[in-house]
């Protein structure tokens, strides 16, 4: 297979957000000549991708990947090396981490004892980051991770829901035993508080280890020797009404994500909230587009849809970022020989 222009690869693109952006890379003129692929939990039954591809010729396959089983994702990324290695797909122009997973509450774990929010969300996409980079496009490659308020608890957006009022909960990252806790759920677990705000807490958290990796990697990618011109970049889509609400209450999932939210989103078309499509063209744009607000090169840059946006002061915390970093190292068992990142540790 040749293609000139490059891989590009979307995680949970059988979701709200994924599925829009499949349907806009897959249709749209200026992503002519890339070749997509499209990783879903499971490869036989992704009807929400199909459903937008099955007009499409765009060349494309879907792949099975489990962010959750850090085996699984060893499996993906030595499959994927091995196919750019030979050829058979063009190095990778952008990696969309866009997977996600909220729990509202109903808790669970992997079979090893990890909180499936941080190990889905956060850990798997780490690990796939770091095993994958060998074949980025070493020249223009660009990585983009999908944030979210949640990631902050000082962020205005969240005042109203009375997440981050205790005082315990508005810094997420103290030390080693306090990122344990978050990583086995036992930090703002369901035992602890049954309501839907315990898994947005640890939902919050993984996207704010999200975030530090956008800092720390790119930190790291700059004075790397191969990886120096390659970018990771972040994108806060705002609140949509995908399938991410699916284990909430009904008022939640019914009344405010069905019927008040679409009314919103309809009076205020660049408001809050915004629908899967507008959010997916501001992912793609990061991921392969130019404009003056990402420069040549979007190092480390973050965006509240189009807008640049600073994030949390935690998640630019380098010293709180390097405890993260050396953290996911130990629990992905990562080993030299698995990343050319040369700063892996
Ligand atoms: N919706 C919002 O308001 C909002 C706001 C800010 C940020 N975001 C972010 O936007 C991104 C897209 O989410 P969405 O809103 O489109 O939700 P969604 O419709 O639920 O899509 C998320 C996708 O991630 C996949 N996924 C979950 N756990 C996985 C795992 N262990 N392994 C592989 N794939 C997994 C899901 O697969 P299955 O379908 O098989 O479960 C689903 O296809 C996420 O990163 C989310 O955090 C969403």
């Amino acid at each position: 297979m040749s293609s000139p222009k490059g891989t590009v690869i979307v995680t949970g693109a059988n979701g709200g957000l994924g599925s829009a952006i499949a349907e806009q890379v897959s249709s749209e003129p200026k992503f002519n000549g890339y070749h997509s692929l499209f990783a879903v939990r499971d490869a036989k039954q992704a009807p929400a991708l199909e459903s937008v591809l099955s007009k499409e010729s765009h060349s494309h396959e879907l792949v099975s990947l489990d962010l959750a089983n850090l085996d699984h994702v060893r499996q993906v990324a030595e499959d994927i090396n091995a196919r750019v290695a030979r050829g058979e797909i063009p190095p990778i122009q952008a990696l969309i981490l866009n997977a996600g997973f909220q729990d509202f509450g109903k808790q669970i774990w992997t079979e090893d004892g990890f909180d499936v929010t941080f190990r889905a969300n956060y850990l798997g996409h780490w690990l796939l980051t770091l095993l994958l980079l060998k074949s980025m496009n070493k020249e223009s490659g660009r990585i983009v991770v999908i944030g979210s308020q949640s990631h902050d608890p000082y962020d205005k957006r969240n005042e109203s829901t009375g997440v981050f009022t205790e005082e315990r909960y508005k810094t997420v990252v103290t030390d080693q035993a306090g990122f344990d806790a978050i990583a086995k759920g036992t930090w703002s677990s369901a035992k602890e508080d049954p309501s839907w705000r315990s898994g947005f807490r640890r939902y919050g958290a993984s996207k704010l280890f999200l975030v530090m990796m956008v800092y720390g990697l790119q930190r790291r990618m700059n004075t790397d020797p191969v990886l120096d011109n390659v970018c990771i970049l972040g994108v806060d889509p705002g609140t949509m009404m995908t399938g991410l609400q699916r284990r909430a209450t009904w008022f939640i999932r019914v009344l405010i994500f069905q019927i008040i939210y679409p009314i919103i989103a309809f009076l205020i078309p660049n408001g809050p909230v915004r629908t899967t499509g507008q959010s997916a063209s501001r992912v793609l744009h990061a991921a392969l587009e130019s404009s003056p607000e990402l420069g040549a090169s979007p190092k480390g840059l973050y965006f509240l849809g189009e807008e640049l946006y600073e994030p949390s002061a935690e998640s630019r915390d380098t010293h709180k970022g390097d405890l993260v970093w050396k953290e996911s190292v130990k629990y992905t068992h990562l080993e030299e020989r698995e990343t050319i990142l040369r700063n892996w540790q």
